[in-house]
């Protein structure tokens, strides 16, 4: 009896590491919830036999599988979704499929199939209900895609990123006749010669991150979206020739080196046209009548045929195609110099328009350039010396919300023009020259410019970082209602108490690093959670800070010495992310770091590299720092080190003496160890 306890708890330890081996169903690793079993990451080298019967779907990602040997599936013949993602495969053999003909979507990502493609090309063949296929990153040549995907005519969906693609012609996806998504990202394909013209269900293609040096004669009528960012495309041409409407909703075009804005076709609904980080510019300025001299079209060669001609025109800007439906046009990152005449109104739904960093001079906020329904306007980073709008017709937009102006060199601007916003919310208006008009001096002159920032009823946001601005005179965002407001950078600002009255019930972020602030009653802003005010010559902390309850507080860079304890404690309570490195705190007065190393409330981020000047003026890491190092107890500890000293010149005193008794008088010695020690010897 004993015994075969014994042995069947043995057996049971045995079991529990590999329980499908031995096939008790109800001690398997797998989570189960309905029809699907979850094995994903359980360290499985096979496929589990122990699963019910009747599963649907069947998860075994990132396991250590290297092969689906035949029939390794053929208990569960029901199954429709199979994933052995991110395992080691590098073998299916032939049958392995053939008893689950219902699996609908197979996901065998991140492996090792680039081995024996041919068997496992041969697997795929017993899979006639195959939807969705999941390749990504196996390895693949374009030879062994085109083998596998022979005949699985009723594929829809097909993930082949990350692969080793080069080019791709008519046979790669010769029998595909049902697929609507396409996925090549991440390939390194440089060729597309005729692989997609029979797809004709397709919407949708992603070949980002490849090596296209360009797309010519585009004519894929029925795609809705395209992703060609991240090449080297130089030109993106639509077969002109076509006149159906092209169903393309989204074009991605980022990151490439286009030169020209991309030649789209006629009749289109381009809804998103994402052309950043590209070279490109207008150039209706070089076509004045003297184009002999200039190349008018371009030619293109394939790999395998010969020369074809596309023909474009490319100094005749009425050549951009149909962009009547955009609504985000993203330039960001490009050599802008101008639009052409007429060109942002072609685009009468336009909501986003970004045109970050390029090179525009001038930009004129009315209705005539710019399409009403704009949302959000962004010309930051460019070279704008003056932003012109009429007041009347400026009005119109009324929608426009987000406008970033900021990194330009404005120096001209209506001092009204943002009043005459009604939707206005956010304003980015910092490193220009750019100052805030007294209400005496607001007229047309040409002196520096300057902005009216009072009973601006939407403005939520505003951003006058930069500006040098000198004089903030009093109530001058009176009547508005702003709740973020970045000042920084300033250095000569003047910011008086009653300066941002009429802010104190709605400011919650206030901005006030490198502006010489030296004193500020912060009380009333009793909503204030962000405050910023590094880089000044703050030797004490205002006590109007103890008041606030802040999200974040920067004291960076100031003068402070030290935070008085009581303070200390007050700020650990009330504040939850805290800066304070870089000021000139006194090595002996550590006792707020003590407090804020031990608050649990108080998050000081850069605590660990806050430094301190000790008594010979060095600076030292205060975490390191020991405060016996400190004034109270160095007296006390050289009263002691005298006295050592003292003590050992006493003693090497009576040392001398007695080598000098011993060396000079020689006799007195023996005398008195003769004494007292001579003793007739008894021998
Ligand atoms: C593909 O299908 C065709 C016709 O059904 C057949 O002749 C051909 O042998 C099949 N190819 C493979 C590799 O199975
Ligand atoms: C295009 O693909 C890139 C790379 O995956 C991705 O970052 C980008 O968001 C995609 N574009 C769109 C519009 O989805
Ligand atoms: C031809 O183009 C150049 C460059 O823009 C310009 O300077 C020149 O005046 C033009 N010549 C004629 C005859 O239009
Ligand atoms: C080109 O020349 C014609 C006359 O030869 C003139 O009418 C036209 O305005 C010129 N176009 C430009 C852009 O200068
Ligand atoms: C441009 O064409 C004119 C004649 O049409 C010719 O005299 C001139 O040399 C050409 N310039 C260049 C740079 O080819
Ligand atoms: C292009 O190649 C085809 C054969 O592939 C040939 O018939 C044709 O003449 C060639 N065209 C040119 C312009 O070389
Ligand atoms: C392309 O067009 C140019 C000018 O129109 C012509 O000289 C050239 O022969 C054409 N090339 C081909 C391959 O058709
Ligand atoms: C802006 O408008 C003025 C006339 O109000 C015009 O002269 C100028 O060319 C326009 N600038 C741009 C960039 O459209
Ligand atoms: C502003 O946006 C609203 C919807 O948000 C829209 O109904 C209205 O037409 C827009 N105004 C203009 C001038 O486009
Ligand atoms: C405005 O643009 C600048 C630079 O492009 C950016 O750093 C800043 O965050 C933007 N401002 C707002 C309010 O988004
Ligand atoms: C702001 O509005 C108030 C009342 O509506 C008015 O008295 C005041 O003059 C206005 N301020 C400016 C600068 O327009
Ligand atoms: C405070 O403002 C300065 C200058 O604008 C900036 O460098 C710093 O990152 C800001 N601090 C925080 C916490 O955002």
């Amino acid at each position: 009896m004993p015994v075969l306890s014994v042995l069947s708890t043995l057996l049971y330890f045995i079991s529990m590491p590999v329980p499908w081996a031995l096939g008790h169903p109800h001690i398997t690793p797998c989570r189960l919830s309905q029809s699907t079993a979850l094995c994903n990451s359980y360290g499985l080298s096979s496929v589990p036999s122990d699963l019910p019967q009747q599963i649907e779907e069947l998860f075994l990602n990132q396991n250590f599988v290297s092969t689906l040997q035949n029939d390794c599936l053929s208990r569960y013949a029901s199954l429709r979704l199979f994933s052995c993602a991110s395992n080691r495969l590098r073998a299916v053999e032939e049958k392995a499929f053939s008893r689950s003909p219902l699996i609908e979507s197979l996901n065998l990502a991140n492996n090792d199939l680039h081995h024996g493609h041919k068997q496992f090309a041969q697997s795929l063949r017993s899979l006639t209900r195959l939807r969705t296929l999941d390749l990504s990153s196996n390895g693949l040549t374009e030879d062994m895609v085109s083998d596998l995907l022979q005949n699985l005519t009723s594929i829809e969906f097909l993930y082949l990123s990350g692969n080793i693609l080069l080019r791709l012609d008519e046979s790669t996806f010769r029998d595909l006749y049902q697929l609507k998504e396409l996925n090549l990202e991440r390939n390194l394909l440089f060729e597309i010669d005729g692989a997609f013209d029979h797809l004709q269900k397709l919407l949708r293609l992603n070949l980002a991150f490849n090596s296209l040096p360009c797309l010519v004669k585009f004519e894929m009528t029925q795609l809705v979206m395209l992703n060609a960012s991240h090449n080297l495309i130089e030109w993106f041409i639509t077969n002109s020739d076509v006149t159906e409407i092209f169903q393309l909703e989204m074009l991605d075009l980022s990151n490439n080196r286009l030169l020209f804005f991309p030649f789209l076709p006629t009749h289109s609904s381009i809804r998103s046209l994402l052309l950043s980080n590209n070279q490109i510019n207008f150039y209706s300025h070089l076509a004045v009548n003297n184009s002999s001299n200039w190349t008018t079209n371009v030619e293109y060669y394939n790999m395998g045929r010969n020369a074809s001609n596309i023909t474009a025109d490319l100094w005749d800007e009425s050549l951009h195609g149909d962009i009547s439906s955009v609504q985000l046009l993203d330039l960001s990152g490009n050599q802008l110099r101008y639009f052409p005449k007429g060109f942002l109104q072609k685009m009468p739904h336009l909501y986003w328009l970004r045109l970050r960093r390029n090179c525009l001079e001038s930009f004129n906020l009315t209705a005539e350039d710019v399409p009403a329904t704009l949302y959000e306007l962004d010309v930051s980073n460019n070279r704008l010396t003056e932003l012109h709008a009429q007041p009347s017709s400026v009005s119109v937009l009324n929608n426009l919300t987000h406008l970033n102006l900021s990194l330009n060199d404005i120096k001209r601007l209506p001092p009204r023009v943002f009043n005459t916003l009604p939707s206005l919310n956010t304003v980015d208006l910092s490193y220009n020259t750019v100052g805030i008009c007294h209400s005496g001096d607001i007229s047309d002159s040409d002196t520096p410019a300057c902005v009216v920032w009072t009973n601006h009823s939407s403005l939520k946001q505003l951003y006058i970082a930069g500006c040098s601005i000198q004089n903030l005179p009093p109530l001058v965002f009176e009547g508005t209602p702003l709740t973020h407001l970045e000042l920084s950078n300033n250095p000569d600002l003047l910011i008086g108490q009653d300066s941002l009255s009429g802010l104190s019930g709605t400011l919650q972020h206030l901005g006030l690093s490198n502006t010489g602030l030296q004193n500020f009653d912060f009380s009333p802003y009793k909503h204030l959670k962000f405050l910023n005010i590094s880089k000044n010559a703050i030797w004490e902390l205002p006590k109007s800070l103890l008041m606030l309850n802040l999200k974040l507080l920067d004291l960076r860079n100031n003068m402070l010495s030290t935070i008085q304890s009581e303070h200390a404690t007050a700020l650990a309570d009330r504040v939850q992310i805290v800066y304070v490195n870089g000021n000139a705190f006194n090595c002996c007065h550590l006792e707020w770091y003590r407090m804020f190393e031990e608050s649990k409330a108080l998050c000081a981020v850069d605590l660990s590299e806050v430094t301190c000047i000790d008594l010979h003026r060095q600076s030292q890491k205060a975490m390191f720092f020991d405060s016996v190092d400190c004034g109270s107890r160095s007296t006390e500890e050289s009263i002691f080190w005298y006295i050592l000293l003292f003590l050992s010149v006493c003693l090497s005193l009576v040392g001398i003496s007695v080598i000098y008794l011993l060396t000079y008088r020689p006799k007195v010695l023996p005398r008195a160890i003769k004494k007292k020690c001579w003793r007739p010897t008894p021998y």
